[in-house]
């Protein structure tokens, strides 16, 4: 280990980490420790890997650090000036401005509508069928955000908006790992693949404002997109129809791309460990009879909630943080230089063995007696921390409860021999080839 210019382990050039990230910040924050510094293409990037360093990024020392420009270049084309990426006043205000859609009583409000959507997807389901379960997901969570967040459905339209986002995402990705890069006004084949894919976006978040629009007077909606307009009426100085856009679609992807991996990956786990997945069937039986969760009914389901905890333990959809410091700090004892680029992992540190036994395993039972309190801030963070946590937490884990729990009521999934599944790191988690299953009814 060469002892870095302010003190920080240095790994050198990281030539590795483009080909296997997940696997080389693993190995890095065994063989160098909680914090080290790496270099890709020339860009000097931190890990961290202690919790109470997370937690100073994230909570304690918060102001200090912005959405990193890694983070703006891979997404901003896409998601603009929307809540993920801005910052300061605007970032405030537009977060308040969307909060009540997400309050705990209007998130109940949803449950009934993520039921029946969850109930006309599986009624399509046949025993004995093979599906690609993880494209199914991207479609139930699309349509539950659509419907309960935007109040329109945009039918026949997942399977596009999954392929658009998966070529959006490697597009962007792989133009940030060369060093030399076509400009992306040049018409090469998959700058123009790219902008197709992003029109095809963009018509359809201008489709669903111009339906609201259209509909003005005739309904009354008190919805997500209703309060993203209602402030762009009142202050048209404040909200431009640029900004509604980029706010309604951002709210349009992480409303349903997070989830539906979170999802795919639970169905794999759950496919992998036949006791688990019996343990869960029993608990949902034992309290649902069949019957469709409701919102009173998953607090009497500890073993499904274990399940979820497990599944964005070793799977976290978002299993990277990225951070810039916008003045100088320190972290740890060691000088965080102003404009440093901080990475958080939960992949990596939630397979840390000093607070997980048997970090790979996948076993909802360590959630049972109370590890959740126990863990120190910074230790489990699928939904980041401190005032950029995840404002759809809540809806992400209601929405999963009772997919989960319908779901695993009627069918058991079973990987189709043969296929392997291969985590794949884009914006979020995803299984490289899908996630193909075979559904076998449940009596
Ligand atoms: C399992 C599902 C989900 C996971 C794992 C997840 C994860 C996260 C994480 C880690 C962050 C913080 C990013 C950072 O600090 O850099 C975040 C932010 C955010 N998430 Fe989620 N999310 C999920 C579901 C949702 C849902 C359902 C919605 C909306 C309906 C949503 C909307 C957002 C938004 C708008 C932000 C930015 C918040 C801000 O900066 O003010 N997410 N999410």
């Amino acid at each position: 280990m060469l002892p870095g210019p302010k003190g920080l382990p240095i790994v050198g050039v990281a030539f590795d980490v483009r080909g296997d990230p997940l696997g080389v910040m693993r190995r890095y924050a065994r063989e160098y420790g909680d914090i080290v510094c790496f270099h890709v293409m020339m860009q000097e990037r931190i890990l961290l890997n202690h919790p109470d360093f997370i937690e100073q990024v994230l909570v304690v020392q918060h102001s200090k650090f912005h959405k990193s420009e890694l983070t703006r270049r891979i997404t901003g084309r896409m998601l603009g000036q929307g809540l993920l990426i801005s910052e300061g006043d605007f970032w405030r205000r537009q977060r308040r401005l969307a909060q009540p859609a997400f309050h705990r009583a209007r998130v109940n409000d949803y449950a009934a509508t993520m039921a029946e959507i969850a109930e006309d997807h599986i009624s399509r389901w046949r025993d004995g069928e093979e599906r690609n379960v993880s494209q199914d997901m991207m479609s139930l969570t699309l349509d539950i955000a659509v419907r309960t967040l935007f109040g329109t459905t945009l039918p026949g339209e997942a399977e596009q908006v999954g392929r658009a986002m998966t070529f959006l995402m490697r597009y962007s990705l792989r133009r940030q790992r060369f060093p030399v890069r076509v400009p992306e006004t040049w018409p090469t084949p998959n700058n123009r693949r790219a902008n197709q894919e992003l029109a095809f976006m963009d018509s359809l978040v201008y489709r669903m404002i111009a339906e609201r629009q259209a509909a003005n007077g005739a309904a009354h909606h008190n919805d997500l997109l209703a309060l993203l307009m209602d402030a762009m009426d009142e202050d048209g100085s404040h909200m431009t129809k640029q900004q509604l856009r980029d706010e309604a679609m951002t709210l349009f992807i992480a409303g349903h791309e997070t989830t539906s991996q979170m999802l795919s990956w639970t169905w794999y786990a759950l496919s992998q460990n036949p006791a688990i997945e019996a343990r869960l069937h029993e608990e949902l039986y034992g309290v649902l009879g069949g019957r469709v969760p409701e919102v009173a009914d998953l607090q009497r389901l500890p073993y499904l909630q274990a399940v979820m905890n497990e599944s964005l333990r070793l799977y976290p959809p978002a299993y990277i943080l990225a951070r810039m410091a916008i003045e100088p700090c320190q972290i740890g004892g060691y000088d965080i230089p102003l404009g440093s680029t901080i990475l958080l992992a939960p992949w990596v540190t939630h397979r840390d063995l000093r607070f997980f036994d048997d970090p790979d395993a996948y076993r909802p039972e360590r959630w049972l007696d109370g590890l959740m309190q126990r863990l120190p801030p910074g230790a489990y963070f699928p939904f980041g921390d401190g005032p950029r946590r995840c404002i759809g937490q809540g809806f992400a884990l209601m929405e999963a409860a009772i997919v989960i729990g319908m779901l695993a009521q009627k069918f058991r999934l079973r990987l189709v021999p043969g296929h392997e599944v291969v985590p794949e790191p884009l914006v979020t988690l995803r299984p490289r080839n899908g996630i193909r299953m075979t559904l076998h009814a449940r009596n």
